[in-house]
């Protein structure tokens, strides 16, 4: 089983960036937890972090067919951006959506997602741990699931 998991803009400054709202760890941090955690899942890990808009969807649409799930923070473009929400309609990959921060806490501009209707779940306000929990309720889910032939997604 392989999961995508997709990182947007300013996560790249975990550790150092607002910490007091973000915590201290580094995405590499993070991004070693998850890895560490998929491991004994027993599945693999594709690790992806841009601040391009463009870049993250050409990449959320390059899973399209080769991703069994993903675990999405797309950071501030959660909040705006329709290409982003279009490109994961697309991707057609079962994903949960992963937050750092509480998004329904914070200011009103960040109280909405353009992607959670589209996602099998969401985990927010938890920091780093966001990202275990929402891992492992992916695979619980996937495991679950009816097997699915290959190339069975319609454009
Ligand atoms: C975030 C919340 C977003 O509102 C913010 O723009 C981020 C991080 C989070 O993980 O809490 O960059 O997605």
């Amino acid at each position: 089983m392989h999961i995508a998991v997709v990182n947007g803009p300013n996560l790249n400054l975990l550790g150092v960036r607002e910490p007091a709202l973000y915590g201290t760890a580094t995405l590499a941090d993070i991004e070693a937890a998850v890895r560490e955690r998929a491991r004994q899942l027993g599945v693999q890990i594709g690790w992806l972090q841009s601040n391009h808009e463009g870049a993250l969807v050409e990449a959320v649409q390059a899973l399209r067919g080769r991703a069994d799930g993903m675990l999405i923070n797309a950071a501030a473009y959660t909040h705006t951006s329709i290409a982003v929400r279009d490109a994961v309609l697309v991707a057609g990959v079962p994903f949960v959506e992963v937050h750092l921060t509480n998004i329904w806490g914070r200011e009103e501009e960040r109280r909405k997602s353009l992607l959670v209707d589209l996602a099998v779940g969401i985990v927010a306000g938890f920091g780093m741990d966001s990202y275990l929990l929402g891992l492992e309720g992916l695979v619980k889910h996937l495991r679950a699931r009816p097997a699915q032939p290959s190339g069975s997604v319609e454009v």
